[in-house]
């Protein structure tokens, strides 16, 4: 089985060719550098932006792989959540492949696809497992009980984690997209230089809140001079990184223990922080608990755990027809809490 896997919820335009059998045929990414000047994704040049690349990367993704649409299966799409216009581009491509090429479509969670990221590299990871899910714009911790059997442990009252790391790198005046550097800068720098709280939530400990702590970070900020803060840019950065951090995986390591789960599975773009997998790995070897962390680039937004979770869901029979259409704000496919 070989599954093409086209991924367009924000600002990445990604096409990857998967197959159970013989793995990860090709994963193509086209980050859109357009957004950085503004600090933040704006969705119509978003849109525009997938629109231009969307048929070039399939067709690298394809070249890539060594085959034409012949060499298909089924193409797996992203339906939600994301962003409509950005979502929009990717499901009229695969409708249209599809159309044309006769191949049927298969509808991708976002999200899940995100957990199915794991499965690329360790294709014996078995649920039941706890999935923390830390990206842009998702912060949870999710119970698989089996794969396609999700029940959420807890979320966050607020930001996301991702866009806590975005919006404290605005506030530190460092650039867009913020996670990815201040994890660089953190690298050699001073974590207990300023203290930060970590935000529990009393009566909901599997529970995350962000916008304390990046209001924490202002209130620093506002009590230091323009040299402290240049001097000290890279020890704020990671004062904030080890207090985030901290909150992930003491919050993550509570939902095991509950749980009683004997393995912890890291996802979304997030997980590719570097003090994040130090810390996880710390906190799983202690307990005796299996951690799975994906490559960091299969951890930020890509196509290739479109694709594997696209063919999952192909093998149990889902096909979409071609009235398919995004779905902006779609929950993981939840189970009652009593059960699972
Ligand atoms: O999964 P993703 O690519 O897109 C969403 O589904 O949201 O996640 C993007 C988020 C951004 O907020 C970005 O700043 C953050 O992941 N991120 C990181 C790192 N790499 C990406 N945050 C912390 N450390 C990183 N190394
Ligand atoms: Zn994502």
């Amino acid at each position: 089985m070989t599954i093409l896997g086209i991924e367009t919820s924000c600002d990445e335009t990604a096409a990857a060719v998967y197959s159970p059998e013989r793995g990860l045929l090709s994963n193509v990414i086209a980050s859109q550098d357009e957004h950085i000047p503004f600090g933040g994704v704006v969705p119509e040049m978003a849109s525009r932006a997938h629109t231009e690349r969307i048929l070039p990367v399939v067709r690298r993704a394809l070249e890539t792989a060594g085959m034409g649409l012949d060499g298909i299966d089924a193409i797996a799409v992203t339906i939600g959540p994301g962003l409509v216009g950005s979502l929009l581009v990717g499901v009229s491509a695969a409708k249209g492949l599809g159309f044309a090429r006769g191949l049927p479509l298969v509808d991708v969670h976002h999200v899940e696809a995100h957990i199915f990221a794991n499965r690329i590299e360790h294709p014996d990871l078995e649920p039941p497992f706890v999935a923390l899910v830390v990206s842009g714009g998702h912060t949870q911790l999710v119970w698989v009980a089996d794969w396609g059997v999700y029940r959420q442990l807890g979320t966050t009252r607020d930001d996301a984690a991702g866009e806590a790391f975005d919006k404290v790198a605005k506030l530190l005046a460092i650039g867009y997209p913020g996670g990815p550097l201040i994890d660089r800068l953190a690298r050699d720098a001073d974590p207990t230089y300023v203290r930060l709280p970590r935000a529990f939530i009393k009566g909901d400990p599997l529970a995350f809140s962000f916008s304390g702590l990046k209001t924490a970070v202002l209130r620093q900020l506002e009590r230091m001079s323009d040299e402290e803060i240049r001097a000290h840019v890279a020890d704020i950065a990671a004062s904030f990184q080890a207090a985030a951090v901290g909150a992930l995986v003491a919050t993550a390591m509570r939902a095991v223990r509950a749980m009683r789960a004997r393995r912890l599975v890291l996802a979304g773009g997030v997980a590719s922080n570097r003090a994040l997998r130090a810390e996880t790995r710390a906190a799983c070897a202690r307990r005796g608990v299996t951690v799975y962390q994906p490559s960091p680039i299969l951890c930020t937004d890509n196509a290739a755990m479109v694709a594997c979770a696209g063919a999952f869901w192909y093998a149990r029979g889902r096909r979409a027809g071609l009235a398919l259409n995004p779905s902006p704000r779609l929950p993981l496919p939840s189970v009652p809490a009593q059960s699972g």
